[in-house]
């Protein structure tokens, strides 16, 4: 209740979670920054254990699959403050077939901007989404795949991937504060980006920038880099999916499938 809980989404390729250990970590912290102790179930055994047993009951060892799993603070009589201390904590989980959208990224996605109306703690993943909700609402509602929140005029994130720009031969995105969510595909493509010389700057860009860009993109698990042709009906450089983003989004596919690349062995 309250939406007063955190989430997590992996991605799982060939039965093998994709950076585990970064989402452990942010779940780890969304649950310190709760006051909500899950340590039981919030670890890495315990996560490969209910992973292990739902990718293979599931029937999802091979192939893409996303793993959910959300903890909650747990049953007890409905009041607005904590439960009473020793409460357990709610668990749920489900894993689901995934199919990267490979056809909408060849042509790019259209993206809308929405004011930012969240909370300033939007660097936890609480499952209390509803503004991310009503944002990528609005964005179907006029064709495009996502909604770029604007807050003080900056660019923060999209509802459910974070936003990166390239301006000349610099790449800028927001920084890691209390105004987005601390995305792990963000922070591979990053890495990799720098890996492969081209420059990061993560300072904040204006609505007024975003209209200058040469290139947008969205990073996410579900979206991996995501070409973002068009904003608010007018076309982004060219109106074609640009060469940054495409140099990237090959470098990091390559990069999930070696990470992916182990064949899966039950313990
Ligand atoms: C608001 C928001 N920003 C960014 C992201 C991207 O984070 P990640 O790359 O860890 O999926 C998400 C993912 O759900 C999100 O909901």
């Amino acid at each position: 209740m309250f939406g007063d809980g955190v989430y997590e989404v992996w991605r799982v390729v060939n039965g093998r979670l994709f950076e585990p250990e970064r989402h452990l970590a942010r779940l780890e912290r969304g649950l310190r920054e709760l006051r909500i102790d899950a340590r039981d179930v919030a670890n890495g055994d315990e996560i490969d254990r209910i992973a292990e047993r739902l990718l293979t009951e599931d029937g999802l060892l091979e192939g893409e699959a996303t793993l959910y799993l959300e903890v909650t603070r747990g049953a007890a009589p409905r009041t607005h403050q904590f439960p009473p201390a020793g409460t357990m904590p709610t668990v749920y989980a489900m894993a689901n077939r995934f199919a990267p959208p490979e056809e909408l990224r060849a042509r790019g996605g259209a993206a809308i901007t929405v004011p930012d109306i969240r909370w300033l703690r939007c660097d936890i993943k609480t499952i209390q989404l509803l503004p991310n909700v009503f944002a990528k609402e609005a964005a179907a509602e006029r064709g495009a795949i996502e909604a770029l929140m604007v807050r003080d005029g900056v660019v923060t994130e999209g509802s459910h991937a974070n936003v990166l720009a390239v301006f000349g031969d610099v790449i800028r995105t927001h920084p890691l504060d209390h105004l987005i969510l601390p995305g792990i595909t963000r922070a591979v493509v990053i890495e990799i980006a720098r890996e492969l010389d081209i420059r990061v700057d993560e300072t904040a860009f204006t609505e007024e920038e975003l209209r200058r860009a040469d290139e947008i993109f969205l990073a996410g698990t579900t979206s991996d880099v995501m070409p973002i042709v068009r904003v608010n009906d007018r076309p982004v450089g060219a109106g074609v999916p640009g060469p940054v983003t495409k140099r990237l989004f090959d470098a990091f596919r390559a990069h999930i499938d070696r990470s992916c690349a182990a064949v899966h062995t039950s313990p």
